[in-house]
């Protein structure tokens, strides 16, 4: 059966349907961007922070990390013992940093005296790193503290999967066989098919490998790209095969 030999009405009828599963796609995409956004502290959904759901993240915070490497060279003991005491204090860090009590001491003024000629917005010159800057408190704040998330529990991931995977595959399977009553090739379609299969097997069984390896992090999204990119161009192609008509349908 190919289905534009299918009544009008009932190709209209599966054009619609396969569209409203697109559109769930795309709010399904969507929310997994609120939904991981801030978890690494950084805008976006990055890496980090699937990494960071699946795997948990563990970093130290990049300020204290430079300062205790000997960076930068010319800061003398005191200044770098000050602005560690600090980062290390434990105390809410907004308040300590620009504290007027501190005098010269403050972090804010050590930074200002020994960072901002390299790292400020318009700082020029062989050593200036104008890409971090430390001008503001807002500059400094995501980089001032450890990263620390812990992965999901393992009963989320399995309650999330075993929604997921079922309903992932039923999907795929659908637009499957709507695809081979297509007009499209078959090894084409076929093809798309097998891809997004994989995609799906691979990003299903990242979810479990990543919490003993962050690295599966990026399969999770390689899979999941790959099972989304082969349901929309599956999708696509029904949609279109619905509407355009037969050229001679008499010859049906
Ligand atoms: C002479 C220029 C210079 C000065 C002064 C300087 N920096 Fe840097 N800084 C750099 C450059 C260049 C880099 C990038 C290359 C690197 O990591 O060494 C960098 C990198 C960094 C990084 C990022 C390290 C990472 O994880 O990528 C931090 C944090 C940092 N600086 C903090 C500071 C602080 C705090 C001060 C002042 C106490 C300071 N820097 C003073 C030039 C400077």
């Amino acid at each position: 059966m190919k289905l534009h030999q299918l009544h009008l009405f009932a190709r209209l009828g599966i054009a619609l349907l396969v569209l409203v599963l697109l559109g769930g796609f795309v709010v399904s995409g969507l929310y997994m961007r609120w939904h991981y956004d801030a978890r690494d502290g950084q805008p976006g959904l990055t890496i980090d922070d699937i990494k960071g759901h699946y795997h948990g993240v563990n970093a130290p915070s990049p300020l204290i990390s430079a300062l205790e490497s000997g960076h930068p060279e010319d800061l003398p003991e005191p200044d770098r013992d000050a602005l560690l005491e600090w980062l290390t204090s434990g105390a809410n860090l907004s308040l300590g940093y620009d504290d007027l009590d501190l005098g010269d001491e403050a972090p804010a003024e050590i930074i200002a005296a020994f960072c901002l000629d390299c790292h400020s917005r318009d700082a020029e010159g062989p050593d200036a790193y104008a890409q971090l800057p430390l001008e503001y408190w807002d500059d400094i704040q995501p980089i001032a503290h450890a990263t620390d998330i812990a992965p999901a529990p393992i009963e989320i991931i399995a309650v999330s999967q075993h929604t997921h995977a079922p309903s992932m595959a039923i999907i795929l399977t659908v637009l499957a066989l709507l695809g081979a009553m297509t007009r499209a090739a078959r090894p084409l379609i076929g093809a798309v098919v097998l891809l997004g299969a994989v995609g799906l097997a691979a990003d299903m069984a990242s979810w479990w490998l990543a919490r003993t390896n962050a690295d599966f992090a990026y399969l999770i999204v390689a899979g999941g790209f790959m099972y989304g990119a082969s349901s929309m161009l599956i999708g696509i192609t029904v949609i279109l095969d619905c509407l355009i008509p037969a050229p001679d349908p008499a010859a049906d």
